[in-house]
C-alpha cells in the first residue's frame, strides 16, 4: 500500500557504498529505495564509488525500476572506493557543496570502519546530515552484533575448507587456508570451527610457529595423514619467532594484508617435513550472491536507515542487537574494533592437533 502524501514532500536522500564491497550491499540499497520512494515518497540519489561520489558530484537518481532485480546480486550497483575525503583538499566542504547543489536533506553511507568513520566526522565535526549502515565481511564493527557480508564470506570459506579436506587427505598434505578479516579473526575462527580445522590462527592471539608445528606433528603421530590450518590474513607470529615483511598502506592508513599463508606453507614444510600447500581465498570471499541471512539483515538495516533518515536521526546507525534492529550513535560504531574475545577462541582449541 502506498502512503506518499502522508509525509513531508520533497525529501531527498543520498546514498553511497564505501570501502571493500560485500554481498548484501544491493539488498540494502534496494530496501532504501523501495521504502524511501514507495512508502515515504522521497527521492533517492545514488553516489558513485564511495566518498568519491559526493566529492566529485558523481551521482544518478535511483528509482524502483533501476533497482529491480538486484536483491540477490553481489557487489554494489553504485560502485565503491577507498577514497578518504579527509585526505582530499577541502573534502568536507566539497561534500557539503554537492549536497546543497543536489538539494539533499541527508546522506546514508553504507560502509565499514573507514566509511563510517568519515560519516561520523562529517556529522560531528562539520554538521553534515549523515547516517550510517554497517557492512563488512570482517564482522569487526563495534555497536552491532553482526555485519552483513560476514555470513556469505563464512559460507564460502567453510565450503572451501570442506573441499580442501578431500584433496589434503588424498595427497597426505598440510593445507594452509588463508582467509580475510583484516585485524579480526571472525572469518577464520568461524570457518575453522565449521570446517573442522586442525589449527586456527587469528590476529587477536599471536602464534608460535613451534606450537603450530607441534600440533600438526601430534595429529600425524596419531595416525592422521593430513591437516588443515586456517589462518586469518592479519594473524601475526609472537615477536621474534618468524620474520615478517613491511606492507604498503591505503588512504585510511591500513596496511595491505595477505601473504601469511605462503609464509606458513614454507615454515611448516621445512620444520615438519610434511608436504604443505597454501590456498589464499582472497576476494572470492567478497564476491557472489549473498546468503539468505545477509539479504535479510541488509534489508532490515536498509529499511531502518531510510526510516531514520525520514525522522532526521542524523549521526546514527541502525545496528543488530540480539535479534532486534536498533539505532545507535555512529560514534559508537567506530570507537573501536570488535575483535574475537578470548573465550570464543577457547571453544575451538579442543579440536586442535
Ligand atoms: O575489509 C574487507 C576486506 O576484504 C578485508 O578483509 C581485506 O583485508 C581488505 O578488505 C582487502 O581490501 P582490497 O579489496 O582493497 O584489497
Amino acid at each position: 500500500m502506498r502512503h506518499p502524501t502522508r509525509y513531508r514532500a520533497g525529501v531527498r536522500v543520498g546514498v553511497l557504498t564505501g570501502g571493500g564491497d560485500c554481498p548484501g550491499l544491493n539488498a540494502a540499497i534496494r530496501a532504501i529505495v523501495r521504502k524511501g520512494i514507495d512508502h515515504y515518497g522521497h527521492a533517492i540519489v545514488g553516489f558513485r564509488d564511495g566518498w568519491r561520489g559526493p566529492l566529485e558530484n558523481l551521482h544518478e537518481e535511483l528509482t524502483i525500476e533501476s533497482t529491480r532485480g538486484i536483491l540477490p546480486r553481489g557487489g554494489t550497483i553504485l560502485g565503491t572506493s577507498r577514497t578518504n575525503p579527509f585526505k582530499r583538499e577541502n573534502g568536507p566542504e566539497r561534500i557539503r557543496e554537492t549536497m546543497e547543489t543536489l538539494h539533499l536533506d541527508g546522506l546514508i553511507a553504507i560502509g565499514g570502519e573507514d566509511t563510517l568513520g568519515v560519516a561520523a566526522r562529517l556529522y560531528e565535526g562539520h554538521g553534515l546530515s549523515v547516517l550510517g549502515v554497517p557492512k563488512t565481511i570482517d564482522n569487526d564493527l563495534a555497536a552491532t552484533d553482526v555485519t552483513f557480508g560476514f555470513d556469505t564470506a563464512l559460507h564460502l570459506a567453510t565450503e572451501a575448507i570442506d573441499r580442501l579436506h578431500t584433496t589434503a587427505e588424498s595427497h597426505h598434505r598440510v593445507m594452509v587456508v588463508e582467509v580475510m578479516g583484516r585485524h579480526a579473526g571472525w572469518i577464520a575462527l568461524h570457518s575453522g570451527l565449521a570446517g573442522g580445522a586442525d589449527v586456527i590462527l587469528i590476529p587477536e592471539r599471536p602464534f608460535e610457529i613451534d606450537d603450530v608445528c607441534g600440533l600438526i606433528r601430534r595429529r600425524h603421530s596419531r595416525g592422521r595423514v593430513f591437516s588443515i590450518v586456517v589462518v586469518a590474513e592479519g594473524a601475526v607470529p609472537e615477536e621474534g619467532t618468524m620474520a615478517m615483511t613491511d606492507r604498503e598502506e591505503d588512504e585510511f592508513g591500513h596496511v595491505r594484508l595477505g601473504g601469511i599463508g605462503q609464509r606458513l606453507e614454507r615454515e611448516i614444510e621445512q620444520r615438519t617435513g610434511f608436504e604443505t600447500r597454501a590456498v589464499v581465498l582472497g576476494h572470492t570471499q567478497r564476491g557472489g550472491t549473498p546468503t539468505a541471512f545477509d539479504r535479510v539483515l541488509a534489508t532490515r538495516l536498509g529499511v531502518a536507515a531510510i526510516d531514520a533518515a525520514h525522522d532526521e536521526r542524523w549521526g546514527t546507525m541502525p545496528a543488530l542487537r540480539g535479534t532486534r534492529i536498533t539505532l545507535v550513535p555512529l560514534s559508537e560504531a567506530v570507537e573501536q574494533l570488535r575483535t574475537v574475545p578470548p573465550e570464543d577462541y577457547v571453544v575451538a582449541s579442543p579440536f586442535f592437533g
